[in-house]
């Protein structure tokens, strides 16, 4: 169940646990009956992150929260320190804080953040247990605030933390709950609550459109392909920036006939459509969080598996924008969807593309699991989204677009081979690039972050819903990137 967080000017009375938000030095709120000798004896100095539980008799129980040095105080370590204390709080129904009204920090963003932290650290995939021994008791949360700027601030932290947990779910959902075609009429509902335009493309849809590369993913699979395309306009559309994103949505990546072993971290393939449901989860959000921007996005959805039918290796796929590709490597799938989705993007002409995709294991490996990889043909794109990155913490690094590696792609037969080369997070995006012709583009690589082995700060095992916040923030800060590249 999903945590109700309200905003209060003074704390409600009748609370199981009260959050009290402590600094790593200065003088202890009233409230803290200890000493700060004590608390430090009992291993809580006010880090961020720290947590310590004063048990009561009667009444309600004091939750200490750490919140390190107030002046250093940022949004980052206050979604910590609120993801720490929902942990902290878990078995008690109902809980109030002032955490988002401490320092020198926006009170209207203070408490997005708090309601993030609580709300990320607190959700869990349930639809398939039969018993849930660890259910959360925490239900409702009183932010003491400042009045309008809490309650605000609030309503956007619950609209983002809501569509990061819709991500999740869906990549947590097994091959078989979530096909293309389901996927695809979840799209279309949720458009439908949201006050979008969807279009859902078919298998004969797409071949008629001459999109060879979802296709050709797709002949391995009894389950047809899906593209959706989500169109956000905003009053007055005409003339606003217009921004695209495009979400690989492998719906399970088996590698096809260059089949992947049967390693037990391959069950994380459900979550290979982790771009699309964080490109479905931030188009959600779009009118409720009052964007300017028009914003329009594709899902390219298929499974990627082995059979009779299959893509073979040495196969030549024609794409949606004429290029021919020779097949080295099947499990090299998500490029090949992409590369129709950002043809028929760039069609659009927007001011700038951004594609999301869980892509390269390379990438994984150079990053790690705690930031996703991004390169694009214009510095300025992807300092709007490196910015975005900071202020949501869904972390981004820089990687070359090292066009020096190009000539790895090179086919003797097609215009150039799907594999190749050594880099392979930069020569995965030195394909996609192919596709883009001169617009504004940008390539997410989140084969690291769409998955996490343990409940951490705001994370929970499982599927992280990585890309949500940061797309939605990136897609409501959007301004035309000048064309310097
Ligand atoms: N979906 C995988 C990439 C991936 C790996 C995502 C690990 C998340 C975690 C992708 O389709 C893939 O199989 N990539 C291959 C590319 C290779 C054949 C060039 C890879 O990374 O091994
Ligand atoms: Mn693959
Ligand atoms: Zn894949």
């Amino acid at each position: 169940m999903a945590l109700v967080f309200q905003a209060v000017t003074k704390t409600p009375t009748g609370m199981d646990a009260i959050g009290i938000p402590v600094t790593s030095e200065g003088a202890l709120p009233k409230e803290v009956l200890l000493s700060r000798k004590t608390l430090e004896s009992l291993g809580f100095t006010g880090k961020v992150g720290q947590t310590y539980v004063v048990p009561a008799e009667k009444g309600a129980v004091s939750v200490l929260i750490g919140i390190g040095e107030l002046a250093k105080l940022d949004t980052a370590s206050l979604r910590k320190a609120a993801a720490a204390f929902a942990r902290a709080a878990a078995n008690f129904a109902s809980v109030s804080t002032t955490l988002a009204n401490i320092g020198r920090l926006d009170r209207k963003i203070a408490a997005q953040v708090v309601v993030e932290g609580m709300s990320l650290a607190t959700h869990r995939y349930t639809d398939l247990k039969t018993v849930d021994k660890k259910a959360p008791k925490l239900a409702t949360v009183s932010l003491v605030g400042s009045g309008a700027a809490t309650t605000s601030g609030a309503k956007r932290g619950q609209v983002i933390a809501n569509a990061t947990n819709m991500a999740r779910d869906f990549a947590n959902m097994p091959p078989a709950y979530l096909t293309a075609t389901i996927f695809a009429n979840k799209a279309v509902e949720i458009a439908g609550e949201s006050g979008l335009k969807v279009e859902v493309f078919n298998k004969d849809q797409l071949l008629a459109m001459g999109c060879g590369g979802i296709v050709g993913v797709n002949r391995g699979s009894v389950e047809p392909p899906r593209m959706v395309r989500l169109t956000y306009k905003p009053t007055g559309a005409k003339g606003k920036p217009h921004l695209v994103l495009v979400g690989k949505g492998v719906m399970y990546d088996s590698g096809g006939i260059s089949l992947k072993p049967s390693d037990a971290s391959h069950a994380m393939m459900k979550g290979d459509m982790s771009g699309a449901a964080a490109v479905l989860a931030t188009m959600s959000t779009l009118k409720a969080l009052g964007c300017t921007n028009q914003v329009t996005g594709y899902l390219m959805c298929t499974d990627n598996l082995p059979s009779g039918s299959a893509m073979a290796m040495g196969e030549v796929l024609t794409m949606r924008n004429g290029k021919t590709v020779e097949i080295h490597n099947t499990d090299a799938e998500g490029r090949l969807v992409l590369a129709d989705g950002l043809s028929l993007a760039t069609e659009q002409k927007p001011d700038a593309i951004v594609d999301i995709a869980t892509l390269t294991g390379a990438c994984q490996r150079a990053l790690g699991n705690g930031m996703a990889g991004v390169m694009g043909n214009n510095q300025k794109w992807i300092e709007q989204l490196t910015a975005a990155a900071e202020r949501t913490s869904d972390k981004l690094w820089q990687l070359p677009l090292e066009r020096e590696y190009r000539p790895a792609l090179d086919s003797y037969v097609a215009d150039m081979k799907n594999v190749g080369g050594e880099a392979g997070a930069i020569t995965a995006a030195l394909f996609l690039e192919e596709f883009v012709g001169d617009t504004t583009w940008a390539h997410i690589d989140i084969a690291g972050p769409m998955w996490t082995d343990s409940d951490n700060g705001w994370l929970q095992k499982g599927m992280t819903g990585y890309g949500t916040r940061l797309l939605i923030d990136a897609a409501l800060n959007f301004r035309r990137p000048s064309r310097a590249k």
